[in-house]
């Protein structure tokens, strides 16, 4: 059984099982070219640890702990290093929909956190049913942080997960945003092209995968695999500080790159341990 502060190696990928805000301090700084990521969402899927991001009693402190997660990514990012993040937004709900509780499933049988659904966060001017805008206020918060913010992608889902709303319109996309620790960074633009040949365009369709993994919230490798060849020079370290099944790790080692993931559930570090050996 897999214990915390225990590293697995599979390949060219390391995998770190314990809370990056303490493992990332152990890594040494510029050593990263690339990092590909996409944090738990705030109040949305139970990850079952007490050290889960996105369990925060309010968003902002949910912002906070990211925006310091992501000061020690730059430490360990090269100069001329990306952050490629995706972040999901919430809604503010006072009352939920019947689905608040500690026994509320979401699709895949998941446990819902309780607090997003059931009480209007105390911040920001929230009102019942406010789309909190979460991406932005953590872009933001980056922005404020140093970060210079490049580009701002959105990833429209062909098959997105149904939604019975009847007063506004279903969500079909996601926000991905880059970042650059300094004004002259690596960027391959000849790497993902348009079909026709164009620059590539700052809206990625991209559809589901065909998947057995147990992991609720994976990427496409879709996304990850152009974020990587944007980002990366083959050789060159990427690192998933928050990597769930291990899909940075997967496309990484496809595309030639070295990884670093940190995952703080046990049990998903070891299906990615056996995800990555098995795609090798
Ligand atoms: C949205 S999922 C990432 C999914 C991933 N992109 C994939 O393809 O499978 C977020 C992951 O972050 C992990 N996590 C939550 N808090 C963490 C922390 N403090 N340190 C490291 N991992 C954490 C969760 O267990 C979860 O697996």
């Amino acid at each position: 059984m897999a214990e915390l502060g225990e590293v697995y190696t599979a390949g060219r990928v390391q995998i770190y099982i314990g809370d990056c805000r303490q493992i990332l301090r152990r890594l040494p700084a510029e050593s990263v070219q690339c990092c590909i990521t996409s944090p738990p969402y705030w109040g949305l899927r139970d990850y079952e640890h007490p050290d889960q991001i996105g369990a925060e009693e309010t968003p902002e402190e949910y912002v906070r702990n990211l925006v310091s997660v992501f000061r020690e990514v730059g430490r360990v990012l090269r100069a001329d290093g990306t952050l490629w993040l995706n972040v999901g937004d919430a809604y503010a709900r006072n009352g939920g929909t019947g689905l608040c509780g500690p026994n509320a499933k979401v699709g895949n049988t998941r446990k819902l956190i309780q607090k997003r659904n059931c009480k209007v966060p105390p911040c920001w001017g929230l009102k019942d049913r406010d789309l909190m805008g979460l991406p932005w206020r953590v872009a933001f918060g980056l922005q404020a942080d140093g970060w210079i913010l490049r580009s701002h992608i959105v990833w429209i889902k062909k098959a997105p997960m149904p939604e019975s709303v009847r007063n506004r319109p279903s969500r079909a996309t996601e926000d991905i945003f880059l970042f650059a620790k300094n004004p002259k960074y690596y960027y391959n633009n000849q790497a993902v092209r348009e079909r026709t040949g164009a620059n590539l365009k700052n809206y990625w369709v991209l559809g589901p995968e065909p998947c057995d993994l147990e992991h609720p919230a994976a990427f496409p490798s879709e996304l990850v695999r152009r974020c990587i060849l944007l980002g990366s020079r083959p050789g060159d370290l990427v690192l998933d500080p928050f990597s769930g099944s291990g899909t940075t790790g997967v496309v990484a080692a496809e595309l030639q790159r070295q990884a670093v993931l940190i995952e703080l559930n046990p049990g998903y570090a070891r299906q990615s341990r056996n995800r990555i050996t098995a795609s090798a």
